[in-house]
């Protein structure tokens, strides 16, 4: 648990959350913050909540109790965005103070009728009002639809400066020491910021015309500081900002200068090759992630494609069709529309091809858009000459990828 006064009359409550699935099926390695914040002018509001990921809100009031504040005089209470990971509370904390305004834009009313069974002491926003806490606080309402769910909006203190963004800028990676991503070590840095691209790529990157439209919108206040649901909080907010267009200018390519290697294998003829493919790569001079599935979850080969402009697959055919766990990472990579790379594809078959014709039509109905350079495909195990054909076409591919940033 964590608090911490991080503005004139704005404090941060924030808890950890370690060994669950995020959204039930993404794996977190290194934990996630949910953090609420709490701003007291002649009137107090809290914004968004935190609470076990059971739903159980003592950890909120436990941190609202620290700070020395009745939880009964909280006069309103923000609802930047329904997901239970940051509405979980609200029903326990209504029996608490069962008089308190929600204020929250029209779709969360829908839904807190729908979550919750809450109807009444609700006050819709949206873009341009605002909230007078007295003391100066004035908030203003921001709507950033889709960021993560349609009924998501953003508050911004107008005398603070500060942004609360709930999902948006949001990242993986547990809260330590530090709350603010400036004071990071160098090395802390590029574990937080790999968190944060797993973080985009993993909850948000399907609504990334969203996420580039949200920025834009976020671009246009004076903010001095951006306080997130999740994650560090950024007193240089351009740098969250900018990082959040890139990631979202990533779903249609082209992305970093990076590599990634997606493959599997039943008996090893196909790791046979891919493992050829892996000592070629170690020789040339660009980023390359290497994950098989499936043992490698959903989640981190997701980050990797994320930001990789050149993937390259290896499956076998297996019963007319392509490897099945290489098909699932497919579909998946497709329905977040990790689209338009540049990519090639190798695998072995036996009594039977199939893996290609599949792997076409996943291309297609997903309308994908990547650009393939000529696959290899080998009858069993890899002969020197299948080998050496898919040495070619990794180097060609990876040339593919560097000519990209070479213009
Ligand atoms: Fe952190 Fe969309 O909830």
């Amino acid at each position: 648990m964590n608090i911490s006064n991080i503005a004139d009359g704005t404090y941060h409550l924030s808890i950890n959350v370690e060994n669950i699935l995020f959204e039930g099926f993404w794996e977190i390695p290194n934990g996630v913050s949910l953090n609420s914040y709490i701003i007291q002018g002649e009137k107090t509001a809290i914004i968004d909540g935190v609470c076990g990921w059971d739903g159980v809100p003592d950890t909120l009031l436990a941190l609202i109790e620290q700070l020395n504040i009745n939880p009964e005089t909280i006069e309103y209470l923000i609802v930047n965005h329904m997901e239970p990971d940051h509405s979980g509370w609200i029903g326990a904390f209504k029996e608490i103070n069962p008089d308190c305004k929600i204020i929250c834009s029209k779709k969360a009313r829908d839904l807190l009728e729908a979550f919750y069974g809450m109807t009444e002491n609700i006050t819709v926003v949206g873009d341009n009002d605002t909230l007078d806490l007295g003391g100066g606080h004035v908030l203003n309402f921001v709507e950033i639809p889709n960021v993560h769910w349609p009924d998501t909006i953003a508050t911004f203190d107008t005398l603070t400066g500060t942004l609360f963004s709930c999902d948006c800028f949001g990242s993986f990676g547990k809260i330590g020491s530090t709350i603010y991503a400036d004071e990071l070590t160098p090395e802390e840095l590029i574990v937080y910021e790999n968190d944060t691209v797993r973080y985009y790529s993993n909850v948000l990157a399907y609504f990334s015309p969203q996420v580039k439209r949200a920025v834009t919108k976020c671009q246009a206040l004076p903010i001095i500081m951006i306080a997130p649901g999740h994650g560090l909080i950024y007193r240089n907010p351009s740098e969250i900002m900018n990082a959040y267009s890139d990631y979202a200018d990533y779903q249609k390519g082209p992305a970093r200068r990076e590599l990634t290697l997606i493959w599997g294998s039943m008996y090893g003829m196909t790791q046979t090759a891919v493992e050829y493919a892996i000592n070629i790569l170690k020789d040339e001079d660009i980023i390359v992630h290497v994950h098989q599935v499936p043992e490698t979850s959903w989640g981190t080969v997701l980050t990797s494609a994320w930001t990789s402009t050149g993937i390259i697959l290896a499956m076998p055919t297996y019963e007319f069709k392509m490897f099945p766990p290489m098909a699932a990472m497919l579909e998946e990579l497709g329905k977040k529309k990790v689209n338009n790379r540049k990519a090639f594809r190798f695998g072995s078959y036996g009594w039977s091809g199939g893996a290609q014709r599949d792997l076409e039509e996943i291309m297609t109905r997903l309308a994908m858009g990547w650009e393939f350079i000529e696959p290899v495909e080998f009858v069993g195990n890899p002969r020197q000459e299948d080998l050496e054909h898919v040495g070619e076409q990794v180097r060609k591919l990876v040339e593919e990828v560097k000519s990209v940033f070479n213009s």
